[in-house]
């Protein structure tokens, strides 16, 4: 399986995305300021791989902290959690993750544990959240094969693979459990302008992997449903609110209506670290705009003349209506959402 990002004992390891396909290079970030900078700048991205990235930066800038009282200790701690917090405001995960850091530093605390216990601790955390990435990716794999019919033309949109969680991936996870399942697959990946994580990233995991991978242009998406080519759409989330309502990469609600148009089925996969219960809605996802450049600019050769406007969200919104079902690693969540979604984590509670 393709290792997304590794943590040693001094550093934390990720393949650099914005090489692929081109290169595989790897960073070694020392620093938790360079892993938040890693984050910031899509070296790492993907919503549960960010919150991965995210632990592991906490836990390696706190195990290089040279402070010795526990108090000067904690208030070093909650600064590296805001300097994560800061990177990139979509994707739920990520504040997930850092809460998560923030109980186990809770529970140390409360503990009486000494520095270096905590630093263990949190190490401990980090591993802990990579590990449940890799297995909620496997269920979600396993429970998504079932919406897969046989010879199943498959869409889906950004990367939401092995590169974008800590592994395996959600909705390639889904396209992976059917192939393990013996479902014949064919998947349809769109570019996803303008950072091309679909044409860059998915193609280059599918295409590892043997599966059969035609890459599309953005625009090319409908009038390859009206020919009858696609059965099936998946795609990932960044952060689902309680509703259902689902925010993704930019182009996922587009595609979201095409298919509602030609009567294919288009579901969401994700862990229930993306869902957001505390955002009620769609209309209340924070959504990320970045740099110009990205749109401005392909590969360092300019596209756009100087003096154009641009606009350039990373992430859209895909109301619950056009959403079939959302896969996670408890099983496949059905409208209505608000009820569905609510209901899994008062299970989820009872688990733990
Ligand atoms: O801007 P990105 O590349 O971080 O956006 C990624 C996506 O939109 C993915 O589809 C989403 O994070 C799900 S990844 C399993």
């Amino acid at each position: 399986m393709l290792p997304t990002i590794v943590r040693e004992v001094d550093a934390v390891v990720m393949i650099d995305q914005r090489k692929l396909p081109a290169a595989e290079v790897y960073v070694r970030c020392t620093t938790a300021k360079e892993v938040a900078r890693a984050i910031k700048t899509m070296v790492i991205r993907g919503a549960p791989a960010i919150g991965v990235a995210a632990a592991m930066g906490i836990a390696l800038g706190m195990r290089k902290s040279t402070t010795t009282g526990t108090q000067k200790f904690a208030a070093e701690f909650y600064k590296v959690c805001e300097l994560m917090a800061a990177t990139r405001p979509t994707a739920v995960n990520l504040f997930w993750a850092i809460d998560r850091m923030k109980r186990a530093f809770g529970a140390a605390a409360a503990a009486g544990e000494s520095v270096d216990q905590i630093k263990d601790r949190l190490d401990r955390e980090a591993q802990a959240i990579h590990d449940e990435d890799v297995a909620s990716c496997r269920a979600i794999g396993a429970f998504g094969a079932a919406v897969v019919p046989a010879d199943a033309r498959i869409l889906t949109h950004c990367n939401a693979g092995a590169l974008a969680t800590a592994g395996y991936g959600t909705a390639l996870g889904v396209i992976r459990g059917a192939v393990e399942a013996g479902r014949n697959v064919t998947v349809f990946a769109d570019e996803t302008r303008p950072f091309l994580q679909g044409a860059r990233l998915t193609a280059w995991e599918l295409v590892r992997d043997g599966i059969h991978t035609t890459v599309i242009a953005d625009n090319m998406s409908g009038s390859l449903m009206r020919q009858g080519r696609v059965d099936l759409v998946v795609v990932g989330a960044d952060r689902i609110a309680a509703n259902g309502d689902t925010a993704n990469k930019i182009g996922t609600y587009t595609v979201a209506v095409l298919a509602r148009e030609h009567h294919i089925p288009f579901y969401v996969a994700a862990p229930l670290s993306t869902i957001d219960l505390s955002t009620p809605d769609g209309q209340h996802i924070p959504i990320e705009e970045r740099s110009a450049r990205e749109v401005t600019h392909a590969g360092g050769s300019q596209l756009v003349p100087d003096g154009a406007h641009v606009w350039n969200p990373a992430f859209d919104v895909t109301p619950n209506a056009l959403i079939a079902g959302i896969i996670t690693e408890r099983g496949i969540f059905r409208p209505p959402y608000t009820e569905s979604l609510a209901q899994a984590f008062e299970v989820e509670a009872a688990r733990v």
